[in-house]
């Protein structure tokens, strides 16, 4: 069952990284190696600030620390437990963020050239790893929630279709679950991807916690999708840009992931992200469910009291569920409507930070997403919602009438991503790149989803689209130019 801990392997006490580097400290050991602070000495005015065990555990491959190169001690020992614990057949440790774990799965998994189903609201690294791979994106377009302004997950239905217009398809990519904490179809896409012999690749950069606890949506090692990469930093406790990256099947052969992975990876990992995954591997495996439990009840007392006691606000839920590209949510992820009171969601980012020097995890016209999660205490969630309602009580609230957010249609691709990346390119303004293949994104939140890829054939209709989002507060990335006023387009 899932979250099922309760017969533990006794095993799973051991934090093999973390052992290694207390030994290593018990031995007082006289370092002629590199990190050259050697234990913080070389860098007094930094190690007064931090503290002495910081330098002290701050160190980098020898053999009883193991090397990432080649695993074969205690890295190797403790990617088994994480295995183990994630419910993946294989663990990559990470020390380059979930961004570095999806460009390697897509390289492992895709030759140039091979074509793979792709929802538009992609991360950035996805692009870069289309770059990377040589891959070609199919694109589909997930359902849009209005009132949010959101992308809500990858349906089934979208899937099969691809599949049928592009049966030559080498694998599915999805996102589990969106930044906003929706879930893709998931259980149907692996089994319509399976049945067509071919892999699912999962973006779970917001999904670490997902196999901890029954009540949250499953992860994508549970229902036996082929590889995901997890971001352990966001919601699984461990340091900032420590991820982990997971397979389990026929479809990947783990000796040619990690030679894939050896690309990119430094050969110099920090041990303190290494040893903050063993950490959190073991805290998760014997406390996540009785912590998420905790984090759960927290998250969903604040979304009773700002849905009922703030007038004005409005928190999604279970009303969600059922809704294309919605089986299931994330419910620790507060993704708070603050449409009717007539402000934008960056507006209320500002005033957090500002008055009440609490920070959300993000913003956009209509929302705050802020991320309840293990770290946080009643005072902490009680705070939050206390500025709000005092944010709120600012506002007169009004009735909000849903605008139907009519996207421009996905563009025709021209070029592979990586074509274009490798092509000579020139900025030129972008009212007047209707027509020209692009070499960059453009990117509008909300509802966070690119407008136009690399590769792709600039429309009039995205030029206007763009245009008229501009005036109205929403925020468009992805160019070189800062202000979108220019675009890359190949020459
Ligand atoms: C959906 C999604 N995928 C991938 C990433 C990349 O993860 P990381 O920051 O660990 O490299 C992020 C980061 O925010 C993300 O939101």
């Amino acid at each position: 069952m899932k979250g099922d801990r309760t017969v533990k392997n006794r095993a799973q006490r051991r934090m093999p990284i973390v052992e290694a580097l207390l030994e290593y400290q018990r031995q007082k050991t006289i370092s002629f190696h590199v990190p050259g602070h050697k234990h913080g000495a070389g860098l007094p005015n930094l190690t007064r600030i931090w503290g002495k065990t910081i330098f002290g555990h701050d160190l980098t491959i020898m053999p009883d620390l193991d090397s990432i190169y080649k695993p074969h001690g205690v890295i190797a020992e403790a990617q088994r437990l994480a295995a183990e614990a994630f419910k993946a057949e294989h663990a990559f440790f990470m020390v380059n963020g979930t961004t570095s774990a999806i460009q390697g799965m897509l390289m492992a998994a895709l030759d140039p050239g091979d074509k793979v189903i792709v929802p538009r609201n992609v991360h950035k690294s996805i692009v870069s790893g289309l770059i990377l791979s040589g891959a070609e994106p199919i694109y589909v377009q997930p359902p849009i929630d209005d009132y949010l302004g959101v992308v809500r997950g990858m349906t089934a239905d979208s899937v099969r279709q691809a599949l049928r217009q592009y049966p030559e398809a080498k694998a599915v990519f999805t996102i589990n679950t969106t930044y906003y904490g929706m879930s893709p179809e998931l259980e149907a896409i692996v089994e319509i991807a399976h049945d067509h012999g071919i892999p699912v690749l999962v973006d779970e950069a917001h999904g670490a916690h997902l196999a901890f606890h029954p009540l949250l949506p499953p992860a994508a090692m549970e229902v036996g999708a082929d590889a995901a990469a997890s971001s352990t930093h966001k919601l699984a406790g461990s340091l900032t840009q420590s991820s982990m990256l997971f397979i389990r099947g026929p479809h990947l052969d783990p000796l040619e992931v990690k030679s894939t992975l050896n690309l990119t990876q430094t050969t110099s990992p920090s041990y303190l992200l290494l040893a903050s995954l063993d950490a959190a591997r073991q805290h998760m495996y014997f406390h996540g469910e009785e912590l998420l439990t905790e984090t759960i009840n927290l998250a969903n007392w604040a979304r009773h009291e700002i849905n009922w006691n703030i007038p004005g606000l409005y928190v999604y839920g279970n009303d969600l569920v059922g809704m294309p590209g919605c089986p299931a949510y994330d419910p620790t992820k507060l993704v708070i409507s603050v449409r009717a009171l007539g402000i934008s969601g960056f507006e209320v980012e500002r005033i957090l930070r500002q008055g009440f020097h609490i920070q959300v995890d993000l913003s956009d016209l209509y929302n705050v997403l802020a991320v309840v999660t293990i770290g946080d205490t009643k005072e902490t969630v009680r705070a939050l919602v206390e500025a709000l309602r005092q944010i709120a009580s600012r506002f007169k609230p009004r009735d909000v009438r849903e605008e139907k957010i009519e996207l421009p249609p996905i563009p025709s691709l021209a070029y592979l991503p990586r074509e274009a990346y490798y092509s000579d390119t020139r900025r030129i303004p972008l009212v007047q790149a209707a027509g020209r293949i692009v070499a960059e994104m453009l990117m509008a939140y909300p509802p966070g989803i690119p407008l136009i890829a690399p590769g792709e054939i600039l429309t009039q209709d995205i030029i206007d689209y763009v245009l008229s989002i501009k005036e109205q507060d929403v925020q468009i990335y992805g160019t070189e130019d800062p202000t979108a006023e220019f675009i890359r387009v190949i020459r």
